[in-house]
């Protein structure tokens, strides 16, 4: 009988080392202290929370999702207890989780984007931020930085500045070239960049004649995006020397090998979440079951497989 060694599923987003390459994605986890009495949270490489403003938001009203083939729309529009309630109502919880905490924050102007990083900053038990420059469901911010690529590089730039955090920015697929946004926010200091976020789509309600969500147009998740995501992954990766984070319709650890084979070196499961809450968990024994299965010793060893 061989030696039995266990796989070494650490990954090294930059000088930020995770246990292993699976994350939750942002607005599927709340701030993941509501998952702790269904699931050890401490098994997961990180835990991405739901976006944080400067100020409280209320969000769009409803109707805000529905299940669509294959996946859901959504049009949440950021919804949250804003920066300053987190940092004394939820962090200090967070904190004592033997996980790595990822704040992903949200601003309308880029002073606000910066001003969010920088209390995140001085508050101890942030790990990393994700900068959501990619929500198609808020008419101020979002996208309107996130679509061009000398916006995108003002946001960067800005968040940089104000935080020595490990930043992540989170792109979307609504672009012409992927590659170039990349470019743009690694010019202007990105520590790592996470995608796909949510691809605009709408739904119509035919008896109603009426969209259905109440904001007309919404993001649409879940595995019905998966191949687009893989691609464009694939794309930022070769594009990249910053690490990449894979998000986009992962259900299982398949999927999630499909992002790690196509050059990223994390992931990030979200709508999946809502089907089982577990499902990141099983992510991870089934990415530790395939490097057993496979002789694979370190995740480095399949990263960017298909080049
Ligand atoms: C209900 C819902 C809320 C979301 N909220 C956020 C958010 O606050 N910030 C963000 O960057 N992305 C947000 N997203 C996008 C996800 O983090 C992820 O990028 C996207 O859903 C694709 O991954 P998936 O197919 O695994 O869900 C949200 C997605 C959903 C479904």
């Amino acid at each position: 009988m061989g030696v039995f060694l266990k796989p070494d599923t650490s990954v090294k987003l930059g000088r930020l080392e995770l246990k292993n390459p699976v994350m939750t994605a942002s607005g599927t986890f709340g701030y993941a202290l509501e998952f702790e009495p269904y699931m050890d949270v401490e098994r997961l490489g990180a835990v991405v929370l739901k976006g944080l403003s400067l100020k409280p938001r209320d969000g769009n009203p409803p109707p805000r999702s529905c299940e669509t083939p294959c996946g859901m729309l959504n049009s949440i529009g950021l919804q949250n207890v804003g920066v300053e309630a987190f940092i004394k109502e939820k962090l200090p919880r967070l904190k004592r989780l033997k996980t790595r905490v990822v704040a992903n924050i949200f601003g309308e102007t880029i002073i606000e984007y910066a001003e969010v990083a920088r209390r995140l900053d001085s508050a101890d038990g942030v790990d990393a931020v994700e900068v959501n420059i990619s929500c198609p469901n808020v008419k101020k911010g979002g996208l309107s930085f996130g679509s061009d690529p000398s916006g995108a590089a003002k946001v960067v730039t800005a968040v940089r500045k104000a935080t020595k955090l490990h930043v992540m920015t989170k792109l979307s697929p609504n672009v012409t070239d992927i590659r170039v946004m990349v470019r743009a926010v690694e010019d202007a200091g990105t520590d790592s960049i996470s995608l796909i976020n949510t691809i605009p789509g709408m739904a119509i309600d035919v008896e109603r004649r009426r969209a259905v969500l109440s904001t007309v147009t919404g993001g649409l998740s879940g595995p019905a995006i998966r191949p687009i995501a893989v691609r464009m992954v694939w794309e930022a990766a070769k594009a990249a020397t910053v690490p990449i984070v894979g998000i986009g319709g992962i259900v299982n650890a398949r999927d999630a090998l499909e992002f790690i084979m196509a050059g990223a070196t994390a992931v990030e499961i979200g709508t999946a979440n809502f089907l089982d809450p577990a499902s990141a968990i099983a992510v991870v024994h089934g990415i530790e079951e395939y490097m057993r299965k496979n002789g694979v010793r370190t995740i480095k060893e399949i990263t960017g497989a298909v080049n």
